[in-house]
């Protein structure tokens, strides 16, 4: 692969002459190689489920009471979410956790990201006149990637589970079957997508029946999706990517145009990688690995952050740095990351502190670095779709897991017969090189599609590790959840509580566009002035992730959880 940037030559020349320099200091490390086992023998006793929706959470409790563990609870949250928050993920859909067992301290990364089916086409994604078609990325059944929810629910429980799949799957089937009430967001989210769901049959029939969309607060039934969880938690895989379902997943997809095909389906493999770890200030960040570019993030920033003592700093000087982080570690996201099992990626430069290092030695004190070395990508602001939902259950099992459909009701294109609406998830490769994505995200040939290769993804499911604290983090954003990650994890690293990380205001830099994106609220006068005075220019961001956190006190074995205010207070629960 190349590695493009003129730039990124010089910088490294700079990384080779300064690295001797750096060699004795204790710097903190990452590695990609296999962590070692991080057994914690305390054991809280009680559980805290932290999810956006009330009947997950629910739900992931009642398979708690009936003997399940954190991994069987995040089954039944996962599938709950798929029927009743549709619109932000499913099992049309992928998803990644991290996960941390009790008895052995295993740490590993479930990866049931979404694959490019064998017939993908990049000439599919373009206009006649070789323009990107963002119609055909980002709806109907060309926009969809193999779904991995399914495969990565079966493979939660076989490998990691207590209960039967069938058990967990349980409240999922019966809520779809009996009903529930949707809320204003679901309805909102079909209202706003019902110009592209009428032009499918099956997705018209299910969300805008009698040609509207459910009323808020009156019972709706998903019967479809209760049979085909129910076939899943019957047959496992099988249930989902042969027989019955994957027969009509296939049929429809191809008699709407798409390309999908049995073998596809059936050769859908979960992948457990091996989580990326960084050490800052104590804390043990236990991260998403490629293919996500999240964790790489994370720990790219948080070994640029380590050569600063943040907290002897002001503000505006706290929060410069942490953006020129964040720029440095979106340029090399952009540039090296992609599929694993298809891209050879530098990781052991870029998690390495001495290429962090070198990065620092390009940041001024006082002044922002213009990202103008790259063209600018037009930057959006996208609805947040996509949830997190974080769990610890009594015995000290941790589950951190992210799942999405991509936008807004994924593709909205929902396979007949099934319930399942597909994900619009092809979008998150880079179609056309350095054309931006629905987030604003550019990519290069690493993240070019190809047959059976995993589009690059933004979810960065974390748990963090302190001497006497736990935490479990993430959230929804598109490409904004990384640095929303980074700003929970600093804040769990300062000692707030899981409401105040949950709750705290946020920024974001991604490289290009050349932006700080600000959440209302966040810095005070001083700040925001001082910020611009070093030449950072602030824009005002409505739209920001729902961060569902659960944190756990090891001295006294208490737990903690918290979901966003920004979408609903209240809906993480210790019992
Ligand atoms: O995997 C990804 O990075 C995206 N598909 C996530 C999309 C997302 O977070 C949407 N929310 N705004």
């Amino acid at each position: 692969m190349t590695f493009p940037l003129n730039w990124r030559v010089a910088l490294l020349g700079l990384l080779l002459t300064t690295s001797a320099a750096y060699a004795a200091d204790s710097r903190p490390t990452s590695s990609p190689a296999a962590p070692s086992a991080h057994v914690i023998t305390e054991r809280p006793g009680h559980a805290g489920i932290a999810s956006a929706n009330f009947h997950a959470t629910e739900a992931g409790h009642e398979v708690l009471a009936k003997g399940g563990n954190a991994f069987d609870a995040a089954i039944a949250v996962a599938a709950t979410l798929s029927v009743v928050e549709p619109e932000s993920s499913g099992i049309g859909g992928g998803f990644m956790a991290v996960l941390h067992r009790a008895s052995d301290g295993r740490e590993v990364f479930i990866d049931a990201r979404e694959t490019a089916p064998a017939a993908v086409n990049a000439k599919d994604y373009l206009n006649k006149d070789g323009t990107p078609n963002r119609d055909t990325a980002l709806n109907g059944p060309l926009s969809a990637g193999i779904p991995g929810e399914a495969a990565g629910l079966a493979w939660l429980s076989t490998h990691y589970g207590k209960l039967p799949l069938k058990e967990s799957l349980a409240p999922a089937v019966r809520i779809a079957r009996d009903g529930f009430k949707p809320d204003g967001r679901l309805v909102n989210a079909i209202s706003e997508r019902a110009e592209d769901i009428r032009r499918w049959p099956a997705s018209a029939a299910k969300y805008l029946p009698d040609g509207k969309p459910p009323v808020v607060g009156e019972v709706w039934r998903d019967p479809d999706q209760a049979r085909t969880l129910e076939l899943l938690g019957e047959h496992g895989f099988d249930g989902f990517y042969r027989g019955e379902v994957g027969k009509k997943l296939v049929d429809a997809v191809r008699a709407a145009g798409g390309n999908w095909t049995a073998k596809d389906l059936e050769s859908y493999q979960v992948k457990e990688r091996t989580p990326i770890v960084v050490n800052y200030r104590g804390y043990r960040v236990v991260t998403a690995p490629p293919a996500s570019s999240g964790g790489v993030a994370v720990a790219e920033i948080l070994n640029i952050l380590s050569g600063y003592d943040l907290t002897k700093l002001d503000t505006v000087h706290r929060t410069h740095l942490v953006i020129e982080a964040m720029r440095r570690a979106f340029r090399d996201h952009n540039d090296y990351l992609g599929d694993p099992d298809f891209v050879k990626m530098p990781m052991d430069m870029l998690l390495s502190p001495y290429y962090a290092a070198g990065l620092r030695q390009t940041i001024l004190m006082d002044k922002a670095t213009p990202s103008s070395m790259l063209p600018v990508s037009a930057g959006t602001d996208p609805g947040m779709h996509t949830t997190h939902f974080s769990i610890i259950d009594k015995d000290g099992n941790i589950a951190s897991i992210t799942q999405t459909v991509n936008y807004t009701m994924g593709s909205t294109f929902v396979a007949a017969g099934t319930g399942v609406l597909l994900n619009d998830e092809m979008d998150d490769f880079a179609l056309v090189p350095n054309k931006p994505n629905v987030y604003g995200l550019l990519g290069s040939d690493a993240n070019a599609p190809a047959p059976g290769k995993r589009m690059l993804s933004s979810m960065t499911p974390s748990i963090v590790f302190g001497a006497d604290r736990v935490g479990v983090i993430g959230s929804p954003g598109g490409s904004t959840i990384i640095t929303q990650v980074l700003e929970g994890i600093l804040a769990f690293i300062d000692g707030k509580d899981a409401a105040g990380i949950a709750g705290q205001k946020r920024f974001h830099h991604q490289y290009m566009p050349d932006r700080v994106d600000v959440e209302s609220g966040t810095f005070d006068a001083a700040t925001t002035e001082g910020l611009t005075r070093m030449g950072h220019t602030l824009k005002e961001r409505s739209s920001w992730g729902f961060m569902n956190v659960v944190t756990w006190d090891l001295k006294n074995n208490k737990l903690d959880a918290a979901s966003d205010p920004r979408r609903e207070s209240g809906l993480g629960k210790v019992q």
